[in-house]
């Protein structure tokens, strides 16, 4: 039906929107369980190894970045599997070749106390990256994801902010729930806000009924020390074809050579009819 209504230029314009970037989330249907164990896990493996490794994070505000070999170890297996599993639904509804498999390289374990945040940064040589949320007290830090083309950041015009759309921001945000798995390319520019969750949210109080009160008042003051922790677990996934065999032939230089291929024709004109 015509819409007598609209302003003539709008009758005659088309809209196209390129190069949008996908973002895919989940929430786990045991993550209640599966939590619990990352928890103790995350915090075993920490005081193990409370120096962690230092990328995004920022150590001196008590940010804790663990080795990134996550993916490898037995006792992460069930939470690797659910990754694996969104990872390839990404795939698949991208459009891969089928003769291309997710392989994870890497997958590692955050801790954000109070105060701490991971700065911005993307993820090298990862076709997708992602984080999966385990522990996530009230005010623990948005997730933001920033425009990936610089060129937009030039100029910022003034919008009817009833009427604008999610194509034009410049940041998105997303609340860290715990259960929460959330995938993005590797490419694109990404950081923590600050954790400013306090010790006494109501988030803290209702997750720790094994912790708290069974282990006399230093158990409850080391409890209560960590209870505004935020915890999560990123990953990044690369392709590999599927006939290769990684000992052999690294499959990056199989993709990069799969896409100089491509380039010999253009699939990607639009066409339009009038
Ligand atoms: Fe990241």
């Amino acid at each position: 039906m015509t819409d007598d209504t609209a302003p003539a230029r709008e009758k005659r314009m088309a809209r196209d929107y390129f190069f949008p970037t996908p973002v895919y989330h989940t929430d786990l249907a045991q993550a209640q369980d599966i939590n619990a164990r990352l928890v103790a896990d995350i915090r075993a493996w920490r005081a193990r190894d409370p120096d962690g490794t230092f990328r995004s994070n920022v150590p001196q505000l008590g940010g804790w970045h663990s080795a990134t070999d996550m993916h490898l170890r037995s006792q992460f297996s069930e939470l690797t599997r659910e990754i694996f599993e969104l990872i390839h639904g990404v795939f698949a509804d991208q459009g891969y070749d089928d003769a291309y498999e997710p392989v994870c390289d890497s997958m590692w374990a955050n801790v954000n106390p109070r105060g701490a945040f991971n700065r911005h940064h993307t993820h090298p040589h990862a076709l997708w990256s992602g984080v999966y949320y385990v522990r996530t007290p009230d005010d623990c830090g948005l997730l933001c994801l920033t425009d990936p083309r610089p060129q937009a950041h030039v100029i910022t015009p003034y919008f009817d902010a009833r009427r604008r759309s999610a194509h034009t921001w410049a940041e998105a945000y997303y609340q860290p729930v715990a259960g929460r798995l959330v995938a993005f390319p590797g490419w694109l520019v990404h950081s923590t806000h600050p954790n400013m969750a306090s010790a006494g949210s109501e988030a803290v109080e209702t997750e720790h009924e094994g912790g708290a009160g069974t282990g006399g008042d230093a158990a409850s003051a080391a409890e209560s020390a960590r209870a505004d922790e935020r915890i999560s677990v990123s990953f990044n996934f690369r392709q590999r074809r599927k006939d290769i065999d990684p000992a052999t032939a690294p499959a990056n230089e199989v993709v990069r050579a799969d896409l100089f291929a491509r380039r010999q024709s253009i699939t990607n004109l639009i066409e339009i009819s009038s």
